[in-house]
């Protein structure tokens, strides 16, 4: 079957997911946005790859870091931006979600970036302008549901490469509510392209989904052996929002096991990175002093945010199916 967000010709088209990317393609991504990294320290913060383009920015569930660096790197790219209220569009008046993207793009829409608590909606997006031959609208997955959300896992192998500088010696462990996380998924594929020789999960049973083992990963309930000797580790929020109902017995009781001190941190390589995509609860999953502390890269990580959004947009924009 032909990966929906690829050409015929094997480019970018839309971005989905970074499950079936090809390793190219995530280091072109990559690579293109260690170009972009400068553009925001320039007096004209601007590069005019998107002049005239129109991206619109749906976001069907809350953000505050992806959808304002959406706004940044498509705004440092010249493109005219649109973000719309989905909460009060017509969507929430009965219109479905197909006809409210016609009417976007009979508005002349180049892009459109969607963020949804339904899995598979920017897929059944992409696929319904595929279908009807719209093909230089492109679609950008800003997370869907639990599924993915690729362009966190993407400035996520950004910030690992910026400080680690070779995936392929690296022990890279996930923390907490992989379950109902996509930006484990997320980082689970793109680190296994990338060639990382061991991804670990931890966290409780009730929050670690079967097959992990299956897409390469080593999985621990205990954290302080999880922890031990790895380079990189990416905090986890817990998803109350898509939790039915008790998958723990208290938040205290998580933090006593789960939480990242620096006693937990001390664990770790010496020189390991901490990293999280946030929104973070602190005294949660993690402890403000490591959140606060030298080996912590979190706001770094948005930074390179805004690079790695430019870099994805401007290449499907210059892919035009
Ligand atoms: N990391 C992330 O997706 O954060 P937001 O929900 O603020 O966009």
């Amino acid at each position: 079957m032909l990966n929906p967000q690829l050409t015929k010709n094997g480019e970018l088209q839309h971005l989905l997911s970074i499950e079936g990317l090809p390793k190219s393609i995530v280091n072109h991504i990559l690579d293109t946005a260690s170009s972009f990294v400068g553009v925001s320290d320039r007096e004209v913060k601007k590069v005019p790859l998107m002049r005239g383009k129109s991206v619109f920015n749906l976001f069907f569930e809350n953000s505050t870091r992806t959808r304002t660096t959406f706004e940044i790197a498509s705004k440092r790219l010249s493109a005219d931006v649109i973000n719309l209220n989905m909460q009060a569009s017509s969507t929430s008046k009965g219109e479905s979600l197909l006809d409210t993207i016609d009417n976007l793009s009979a508005m002349h829409a180049d892009m459109f970036v969607v963020r949804h608590a339904q899995s598979g909606a920017p897929y059944m997006i992409a696929k319904h302008l595929n279908d009807t031959k719209q093909n230089h609208v492109h679609v950008v997955n800003a997370g869907d549901g639990r599924h993915a959300h690729p362009t966190q896992g993407l400035l996520d192998m950004y910030t690992i490469r910026h400080y680690k500088k070779d995936f392929t010696n690296l022990t890279v462990a996930i923390v907490g509510d992989i379950l109902h996380s996509r930006v484990a998924r997320s980082d689970i594929h793109a680190l296994t392209t990338l060639g990382v020789p061991e991804v670990r999960a931890i966290g409780p049973h009730t929050l670690l989904p079967g097959g992990l083992e299956q897409m390469g990963v080593r999985t621990f309930t205990n954290m302080n052996e999880g922890l031990k000797g790895v380079d990189v580790i990416i905090m986890l929020r817990l998803q109350n929002e898509r939790m039915n109902g008790a998958l723990l017995p208290s938040v205290q009781e998580y933090f006593k096991s789960y939480g990242l001190t620096p006693e937990r941190l001390a664990l770790a390589k010496p020189d390991a990175i901490v990293m999280h995509p946030g929104p973070m609860n602190r005294g949660v999953e993690i402890d403000s002093a490591v959140a606060d502390g030298p080996q912590a890269v979190i706001l770094p990580q948005v930074t390179f945010g805004i690079a790695v959004r430019m870099a994805v947009m401007s290449i499907l924009a210059g892919n035009q199916g």
